[in-house]
């Protein structure tokens, strides 16, 4: 069930691109990405490179291209990338590390989606006989399964000591770091200091229909043009994604705080319910455990879904709701009605 009517909180990817950004994608510039260069792409790329203090940037069809783009840049076959152990890369890109990069994921638990500098030394490999060596560290911010929580600057300056004391590059995925950073106040370009690589993502809170970003270093992005040609992702008159990119900036970053206050309201009226918990989000991920006698949260997603409110199950016990531009006061009123009826 989805269209006109419906609450759709199952992701923020289920925006639908606006009058305003659709206007700017039928008047973007457009060349052949592939053959030559875009102007748009150009000027998107420049201005998320800048954005994120970075040398150059790239622009993806996805985020998963782009995160397996950076692991194959990173990493060689037969070696180790330490992860989150709830990260987007390690259980929701089909282990790509594996059958594109020949590359080990070593998951690292963490309180919240804030990996510690201390339990990541212990996960890298002492380089001896008879062990993989590591080559990559990755870390999620925002962290998605964390319920959109944001790894604090401080949190992200440990790792980055800890990978430059043992000569390890960093892969932030950053596809959600511009809630992080409307969130936390923290820039974008300090928090992707923290890394070689960041990719980040306009296809979520940002509202467009397509796209993410690598940023890093010239050299290195300049070689993950070949990798994303080879993986099929060159594209051409892509200005028109672009273009609605470039709107996004204009117009989309700064109001992912209403949605950060609408997850935060969302989650205090579920929390009031008998029979589920919520923790107030950092941003516009909203976790709801079920935690009633006789009922699970496959039920309570049913019993939403036939009021016209579609959330997502998270796990045993566990119900994603993620705020977005597409979701108003009165659809968060509609969520909170249908739980209170859902879980009666
Ligand atoms: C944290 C995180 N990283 C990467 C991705 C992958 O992005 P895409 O769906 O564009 O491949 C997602 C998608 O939801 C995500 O949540």
């Amino acid at each position: 069930m989805t269209g006109a009517g419906v609450v759709d909180l199952r992701s923020d990817t289920v925006t639908r691109p606006s009058p305003g950004m659709r206007r700017a994608m039928a008047d973007a510039e457009v060349g052949d990405d592939v053959l030559g260069k875009d102007p748009t792409v150009d000027l998107l790329e420049r201005r998320v490179a800048g954005l994120l203090g970075k040398d150059a940037a790239l622009f993806f069809p996805s985020g998963t291209q782009a995160n397996q783009t950076a692991l194959l840049l990173h990493t060689r076959p037969g070696t180790e990338a330490i992860c989150e152990a709830e990260s987007h890369v390690f259980h929701y890109e089909y282990a790509d590390a594996a059958w594109l990069s020949g590359v080990q994921l070593h998951p690292v638990r963490s309180e919240g989606g804030e990996l510690r500098a201390s339990d990541v030394a212990r996960a890298v490999r002492p380089g001896d006989r008879h062990h993989p060596s590591t080559t990559l560290v990755c870390v999620e911010n925002t962290h998605n399964m964390h319920g959109g929580s944001v790894v604090p600057l401080a949190a992200m300056q440990a790792i980055s000591e800890l990978a430059t004391e043992r000569s390890l590059p960093v892969h932030l995925d950053g596809a959600r770091l511009w809630n992080a950073s409307v969130a936390s106040g923290t820039s974008l370009a300090d928090f992707a200091a923290c890394a070689d690589t960041v990719m980040i993502s306009l296809s979520k809170g940002l509202g467009c229909p397509v796209g993410s970003l690598l940023a890093g270093p010239a050299d290195l992005i300049s070689h993950a043009w070949t990798v994303r040609k080879r993986l099929g992702g060159g594209m051409r008159q892509v200005g028109i994604l672009a273009g609605a990119g470039l709107w996004a900036l204009d117009n989309n970053v700064e109001r992912l705080a209403e949605d950060h206050e609408r997850a935060r309201w969302l989650a205090r009226e579920a929390d009031a319910l008998d029979g589920l918990r919520a923790d107030p989000p950092d941003t516009n991920i909203v976790m709801i455990r079920v935690e009633k006698e006789g009922l699970d949260e496959a039920a309570v997603a049913d019993g939403l879904e036939a009021r016209g409110v579609l959330v997502l199950s998270a796990g045993p016990g566990r119900l994603r709701a993620v705020t977005h531009l597409d979701v108003d006061d009165h659809g968060v009123e509609r969520c909170v009605e249908a739980l209170r009826e859902a879980v009666a």
